[in-house]
């Protein structure tokens, strides 16, 4: 008995525009801390596992010494509990200065230097959701441009503590916002996870024209249980987000595979 792996690709030509930025022509991949490590800001009593500037190191070294690079594996990225309580004297955020020592751009080059490259959160909202400084409205634009400053590539923008109209306006601002700074930067909106991950809520039209990638569903948990659920919302929400994906061009190929 023969099996025929039968793959057609139909690409089907619209006219929206979409994101960009030059980049995420493929998915990106590579590694994010906190399904595991979660807000562990513990270095005292859990130095390997605290979010700290080791631990990206750290991953950096085993990405790129145990042939994860190679296989394309290469964003490192930062998630909550990164920065200190207080942004810096010119209302910038800055990272905790314990467990962050040598600064972000540092750690950014660190990455660079290994074919690498570093992503960092932030929020919409008045705080994060681990309850560090939030990103408001007005404090967008300082916040694209301290990553861009960082040589940051990638940032994951979280929606807690935001209505909906705040979510509105940010989450296309910032698109804007790290636009303007000149810096290719990757730009992952969590905003759909926060109004139920689907349409008439979530615009997924608008979601391209101003995002690499989004967050539809739940966190992953550390168990195979909690990865099965989310694949179970996406293949019963397929119809709706499939045609969403793509990788952003003006005219945008889409692949259906049959077998
Ligand atoms: C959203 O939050 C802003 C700022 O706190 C507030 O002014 C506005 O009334 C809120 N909008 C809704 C629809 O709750
Ligand atoms: C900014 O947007 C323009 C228009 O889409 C695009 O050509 C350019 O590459 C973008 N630049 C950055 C740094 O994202
Ligand atoms: C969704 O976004 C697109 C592009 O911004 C816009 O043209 C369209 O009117 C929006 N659809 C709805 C239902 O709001």
């Amino acid at each position: 008995m023969h099996f025929f792996l039968l793959v057609f690709a139909c690409a089907l030509y619209g006219s929206t525009f979409a994101l960009n930025n030059g980049l995420m022509r493929t998915p990106p991949t590579g590694w994010l801390a906190w399904e595991r490590f979660r807000c562990d800001i513990d270095c005292q009593n859990d130095p390997k596992n605290c979010i700290s500037e080791n631990l990206f190191i750290d991953m950096a070294d085993r990405l790129s010494e145990d042939g994860w690079r190679e296989l394309g594996y290469v964003y490192v990225n930062i998630d909550d509990c990164w920065s200190s309580m207080e942004r810096d004297g010119n209302g910038r955020l800055q990272p905790d200065p314990k467990r962050f020592p040598g600064g972000i751009h540092k750690l950014a080059r660190y990455m660079h230097n290994r074919g690498l490259k570093l992503g960092i959160y932030g929020d919409m909202g008045t705080h994060t959701c681990g309850g560090y400084p939030g990103t408001t409205l007005d404090k967008i634009q300082i916040g694209a441009q301290t990553f861009a400053d960082w040589e940051v590539d990638m940032l994951k923008f979280d929606g807690c503590y935001s209505n909906f109209t705040e979510q509105e306006q940010g989450y296309p601002l910032m698109s804007k916002a790290l636009n303007a700074t000149g810096r290719p930067i990757g730009y992952s909106c969590s905003w759909p996870a926060y109004c139920g991950g689907l349409p008439p809520k979530v615009n997924y039209t608008q979601l391209g024209e101003i995002c690499n990638l989004w967050r539809n569903y739940d966190d992953i948990q550390d168990s195979w249980d909690s990865v099965l659920t989310i694949v179970d919302w996406f293949f019963d929400n397929q119809d709706v987000l499939q045609p969403a994906a793509g990788p952003g061009e003006v005219e945008r190929p889409r692949y259906a595979a049959h077998w």
